[in-house]
């Protein structure tokens, strides 16, 4: 049977790229596993974000919204990643098997050293290392994420390889990076480049506590091309990217109607970013409340989150008992 667990950084409210590349995945897998663990990676957004006044706030506006996209405390594990303090200490021992030229390989360090320039901290280096052990510590075999952590799931991979081969016992699992049915998915942003992202571009991501105004605004100016000037003719990135928008949350009928009025060249973005923005707001609204009524009920929401923390230090207590007694931290007799 399947152990899964996955993270989210604490970012605020979630946005489409988060629900749809990962979080629809969590809630699906919680009626499927043996077990499931989701966590709020607040050590994780400690590499970038020092605003530690505003940290709690946005650690329960992630924990309302797992909820509010239906994951059940009393079936999944839900919890913050720092009160599993036994993940820290995995990561410690996963550093001795993690190489500095692998890491600093990895793209997604390479991006933050772009941006983050004025503060490339061992944490950002060593990202990759504690994503192994947040899903290490509960020895899961899968892992739903988007397809931006696809190559963090082949590092843990091989953190895991290798301190199995080092201390000779196959004891860690080699996860895998999970989507239901097929391929990793991307959710693309509205600024027609690349992926969905609150931090490379706020007005690209459409947020589940924007307001209706907010995501109509957002979409009407959301960028597309001069359009097709003849039939037949291959769609740009940007308009790509609103048709990708438009399947996840309309009608498929309303996305084969703009297809063709593309394909014919008859297409008037304007009706299109109109329609894609009412299904939208029809989309993200009942969200959006929900997420508001579990905040305002600020102990409910603590409660959870204490009560899934200390389930997940039992099972956290466990593998790190038995990393150390591997590496041979194991000196007193019972
Ligand atoms: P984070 O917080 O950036 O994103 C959370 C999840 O949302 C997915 N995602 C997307 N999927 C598709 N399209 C998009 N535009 C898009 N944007 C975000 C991400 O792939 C991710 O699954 N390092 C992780 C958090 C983490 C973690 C872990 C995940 C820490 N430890 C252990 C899994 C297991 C991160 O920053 O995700």
């Amino acid at each position: 049977m399947d152990t899964v667990v996955s993270g989210t950084r604490p970012t605020g409210t979630l946005h489409l790229g988060n629900y749809f590349g990962a979080v629809r995945n969590y809630v699906r897998l919680q009626n499927e596993a043996a077990k499931t663990f989701y966590f709020i990676a607040d050590y994780h957004s400690l590499t970038t974000h020092h605003q530690p006044d505003t940290l709690g706030d946005l650690v329960r506006e992630t924990a309302a919204t797992y909820i509010a996209a239906g994951l059940d405390p009393d079936k999944t594990c839900l919890y913050v990643q720092s009160d599993v303090p036994e993940t820290a200490e995995l990561y410690l021992l996963f550093n001795m098997v993690a190489y500095k030229g692998e890491l600093e390989k990895v793209p997604t360090f390479k991006e933050k050293i772009r941006k983050h320039d004025t503060n490339v901290n061992a944490g950002l280096l060593t990202y990759p290392v504690l994503m192994a052990a947040d899903i290490l510590i509960h020895r899961a075999n899968k892992v739903p994420v988007g397809k931006d952590q696809e190559q963090h799931l082949e590092m843990t991979r091989h953190f895991a390889q290798r301190f199995n081969r080092r201390f000779g016992e196959d004891y860690f699992p080699e996860p895998v990076a999970y989507n239901f049915g097929n391929a990793l998915i991307k959710v693309p942003g509205l600024d027609g480049m690349g992926k969905m992202s609150k931090s490379d571009n706020p007005n690209s991501a459409i947020l589940f506590s924007d307001e209706d105004k907010a995501i109509r605004k957002k979409i009407m100016k959301a960028k597309t091309d001069a359009g097709p000037t003849e039939p037949g003719m291959p769609l740009t990135e940007e308009v790509a990217n609103l048709f990708g928008l438009m399947e996840l949350v309309s009608a498929p009928e309303a996305v084969k109607s703009f297809k063709s009025s593309y394909n014919d060249a008859s297409i008037r973005y304007g009706d299109l970013k109109k329609q894609l923005a009412e299904d939208m707001v029809a989309f993200v609204a009942p969200f959006r409340e929900r997420i508001r009524e579990l905040l305002a009920d600020r102990e409910s929401l603590d409660r959870i989150l204490r009560r899934g923390g200390e389930q997940a230090r039992e099972s956290a207590q466990e593998t790190v008992r038995h990393a150390r007694a591997m590496a041979g931290i194991r000196y007193y007799s019972a």
